[in-house]
């Protein structure tokens, strides 16, 4: 076993199901067609200095219309399950009331395509497209929107409820929380330390209470899950203490907030003492933590990077590398006192540390506090700065070998968790398509198939063609063995 995580040849028995992923409004465009209404990102991403180059998602990769050529290339792919998200205003344009037929009729197309070319949909409810009409009425930070999510999970339980083979209520709530309503980073820019905690439990309320919604009306017999951005943390080496006693305070936000109700049903006690001088926390009412602890047939990973803290003891300015924009408030309620510490690289073109061993050590730490709990990784994958070379014959190409590099590291990271026990079902990459990444815009290119936004045309990188190759083969190959 080699320490660089490069390996070849490991294999993922059949069922290890192995896809892509995107979300609505990073890739469909279509903003203002067949009635869909504007979310905060169509707001945020129009207010000046709130996104690199003032880019939105009005036409994105266009995948409103081009879905079926979308899923044309995906099975060529070879891909097993594909990872998407429903764009909650085209269901319901205000964020109540009664849905939109087009909205429905996109999204029961898109799912019959997959399953017509033996794609897995795997489906979540809410990737960060929150109606602008909730948000008005005072958005996450109140408990009306998680009774909102649980109609519209109703609806779309109804509607799709006999085709989808895997239920996302949320795509990182911590991101909706802490970046929507603290740091102001994301959509809708908020910033304050109360909302960003409100947010943190009407968004834990609101994938229980749409897990319910859906329970009643599904009738095939799906897996439910949420996908959490849980955060390898690590404490600065020699801070001792102190170091420790940061990293607790930044896990209990991070990531107790969420798997504390999600799966043990009670927030930290550490938590609700270092935020005391926020809130009391009485928007948790009676009952609400039963709803949310529903039993998860899977818990969706994204995993990215590792983060590494320490005490700020005051005499020089405060680091803050924690590897999110800086947009004036704070993603951390309560712990105005800890240094986020720059890490060794190599880094993406996001600055991100590529680290491998952060996603074995996350599995492996996951599996050591909930032993029954299977796990997928809904979301691993790296932005580069590509280069497109045509070939002698005039084909483009996109030869990206970090991200090859940076995949064949993680695979191999993911099979050294299964081979540790951990219950590890599946993996999707980030992202199917370069697109719409949120405050950045099209800066930043995830995609293992890269998108020309002039044109639309769509060319598969090398490391889509890696990928195939590894679903063909179910072994990780070499970086340079790719399929034709
Ligand atoms: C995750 C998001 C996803 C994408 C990747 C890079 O936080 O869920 O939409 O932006 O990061």
């Amino acid at each position: 076993m080699s320490d660089d995580y490069r390996e070849t040849g490991l294999t993922f028995p059949p069922g290890f199901v192995i896809g892509s992923a995107t979300a609505s409004y990073q890739i469909e465009g279509a903003h203002d067609e067949d009635g869909r209404g504007p979310s905060i990102w169509d707001t945020f991403s129009r207010t000046p200095g709130k996104v690199w180059n003032g880019d939105t998602g009005d036409v994105a990769d266009d995948h409103y219309h081009r879905w079926e050529a979308d899923l044309d290339l995906m099975q060529q792919l070879g891909l097993e399950s594909y990872r998407f998200s429903i764009a909650w205003p085209r269901i319901q344009p205000t964020g109540r009331g009664p849905a939109l037929a087009e909205g429905i009729a996109f999204y029961s197309r898109l799912v019959d395509g997959l399953l017509a070319r033996g794609i897995t949909p795997i489906a979540t409810l809410y990737h960060w497209d929150l109606p602008q009409a909730l948000e008005d009425e005072g958005g996450w930070t109140v408990r009306s929107t998680a009774l909102a999510f649980a109609d519209y999970a109703r609806i779309m339980g109804e509607a799709l409820g006999d085709r989808i083979a895997v239920w996302t209520t949320l795509n990182e709530p911590w991101c909706s929380a802490y970046l929507g309503y603290g740091s102001g980073a994301h959509a809708p820019g908020r910033t304050t330390a109360l909302g960003a905690l409100q947010a943190v439990h009407h968004l834990n309320l609101a994938h229980g209470l749409a897990i319910e919604a859906l329970r009643e009306v599904v009738t095939n017999d799906p897996q439910y899950s949420i996908t959490l951005n849980l955060h390898v943390l690590r404490a600065e080496a020699g801070s001792g203490e102190s170091g420790a006693d940061a990293l607790r305070q930044i896990d209990a936000l991070a990531n107790r907030a969420f798997t504390g109700p999600l799966l043990h049903g009670a927030y930290p006690v550490d938590l609700l003492a270092d935020t005391a001088g926020i809130t009391d926390w009485s928007f948790v009412l009676d009952g609400d933590l039963e709803r949310i602890r529903q039993p998860l047939d899977v818990l969706g990973v994204n995993y990215y990077a590792t983060t590494l803290v320490r005490r700020w003891d005051g005499s020089s300015p405060r680091l803050m590398a924690d590897g999110h924009k800086d947009m004036g408030g704070s993603p951390w309620p309560g712990a105005d006192d800890v240094e986020f510490l720059p890490q060794e690289g190599p880094y993406t073109a996001m600055g991100w540390n590529i680290d491998p061993s952060g996603l074995y050590e996350l599995l492996l730490a996951l599996r050591d506090e909930f032993p029954e709990q299977p796990l997928m990784i809904t979301e691993n994958g790296a932005a580069f700065d590509d280069v497109v070379t045509t070939d002698a014959d005039g084909t483009p190409r996109v030869h990206d070998p970090l991200r090859v590099d940076y995949l064949q590291r993680h695979f191999t990271a993911a099979h050294r968790a299964r081979e540790a026990g951990v219950d590890l079902r599946g993996y999707q990459v980030w992202s199917l398509l370069d697109n719409f990444e949120w405050g950045y815009g099209y800066s930043k290119r995830f995609g293992i198939v890269r998108v020309d936004y002039d044109t639309q045309e769509r060319t598969p990188k090398d490391s889509a063609l890696w990928l195939k190759r590894l679903i063909e083969t179910r072994a990780i190959p070499a970086p340079d063995d790719l399929a034709g």
